[in-house]
């Protein structure tokens, strides 16, 4: 079985990190984010994967070449201009099969689904289209995905007022389609999935199906929620689990950290969570961290800083006695002595901040 992986979106809402990257490559926990989604493709026993691109294309096979290096065959479709999710899928045809159905992932969602559980509901129930579908605690964010007690889809009701909430499952951005599904969809111009192809299933009566499946799930699309990953994985939580199973780490109490990394051996970390060190990055004497931390691959914690739940992309220097707390550091940014940087704050790749700054 192919799957294929949606990539194309231009992540405005996750500026002004995907102003130089496309979101689907931007690290996460210093990894580019689809090598998450590749290690839970291995895991579920799928080993080619096509990638749809539409935005930044070529950073895609440039990171990611052939997939021999993650242990995939990996090939890529390339939209000249954005096709949306659905058109995406059918100018991928080539690359799938013609006579198998297909794993559709979302480019964006951090999750470990258990896909072998989708897979198999949607064969049970001989569907042409399954969602995998997550329960969530609160419905107004999203769009619901009502189902029948035997999982056939019945509604899709977007971004439900509170009188309307009818059950608390929402689309996960995984799907199984029947090859016929492909046929579905209009070659050559914009077409979407979610307002296009599903609705038009459910019109057409066709076998549509939703299969609940449990598992941790978060996608990356805010600023917000890509602070909220790191600090997820960095807890152990839900997909975290995986990564600390990984070789490439070193480890004493709570940091971990990565080839060539250097962390001062006074390094003082409380309260829950874990502290990760890129490749090449060097932390100073009397640095102290609290909750989660991630720093980037290259970057140099100097002297006495403090840094609390944050992420730092690759290559930043944060200057002595600096203080960041909650906030996301783009690549190559420098934040001078005893600036501070608060909850909720995301400084682009290049970013300065002048010492002794409040942002
Ligand atoms: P925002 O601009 O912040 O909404 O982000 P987005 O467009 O990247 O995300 P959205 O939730 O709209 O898209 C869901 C998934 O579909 C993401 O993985 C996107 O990369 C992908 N996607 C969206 N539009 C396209 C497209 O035109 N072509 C392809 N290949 N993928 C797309």
């Amino acid at each position: 079985m192919k799957a294929l992986i949606l990539t194309g979106g231009q992540g405005l809402r996750l500026r002004p990190f995907t102003c130089q990257t496309p979101k689907p490559l931007l690290p996460v926990a210093n990894l580019p984010f689809l090598a998450h989604q590749f290690a839970l493709l291995r895991r579920h026993g799928i080993r080619e994967a096509v990638v749809a691109t539409a935005y930044r294309s070529e950073a895609f096979p440039r990171t990611f070449g052939d997939g021999r290096r993650f242990g995939l065959r990996i090939r890529y479709a390339c939209e000249k201009s954005p096709l949306g999710t659905g058109g995406a899928v059918r100018n991928s045809a080539a690359a799938l099969d013609p006579a198998e159905a297909f794993l559709v992932l979302n480019g964006d969602v951090l999750h470990d689904l258990d896909l072998t559980a989708l897979l198999r509901a949607h064969r049970a129930k001989r569907a042409e289209a399954s969602i995998a579908l997550v329960r969530v605690k609160d419905p107004t964010l999203y769009g619901l995905v009502e189902t029948a007690k035997d999982g056939r889809i019945l509604r899709f009701i977007e971004k439900p007022s509170l009188d309307e909430i009818s059950c608390r499952t929402v689309n996960a951005g995984a799907y199984v389609f029947e090859p016929s599904v492909v046929g579905r969809i209009p070659p050559g111009k914009p077409y979407s999935l979610e307002r296009g192809l599903f609705p038009s299933l459910l019109e057409a009566g066709r076998p549509f199906y939703g299969c609940v499946t449990g598992g941790y799930w978060m996608d990356i699309g805010t600023v917000e929620k890509y602070l909220q990953v790191h600090l997820d994985i960095l807890c152990e939580a839900g997909a975290g689990a995986a990564l600390f199973r990984k070789a490439r780490l070193r480890r004493r109490g709570a940091f971990l950290w990565e080839a060539k990394a250097r962390l001062a051996a006074d390094a003082a970390h409380e309260g829950d969570g874990h502290v990760l060190v890129g490749a090449g990055a060097s932390v100073a004497p009397l640095v102290r961290f609290s909750g989660s931390v991630c720093i980037g691959p290259g970057c140099v914690v100097e002297r006495g800083a403090w840094l609390s739940d944050c992420v730092i992309l690759g290559r930043s220097r944060i200057g002595r006695g600096a203080r960041l707390s909650g906030c996301v550091v783009g690549h190559a940014c420098v934040v001078e002595p005893n600036a501070s940087i608060g909850p909720g704050r995301a400084l682009g790749d290049g970013s300065v901040v002048k010492q002794y700054s409040q942002l």
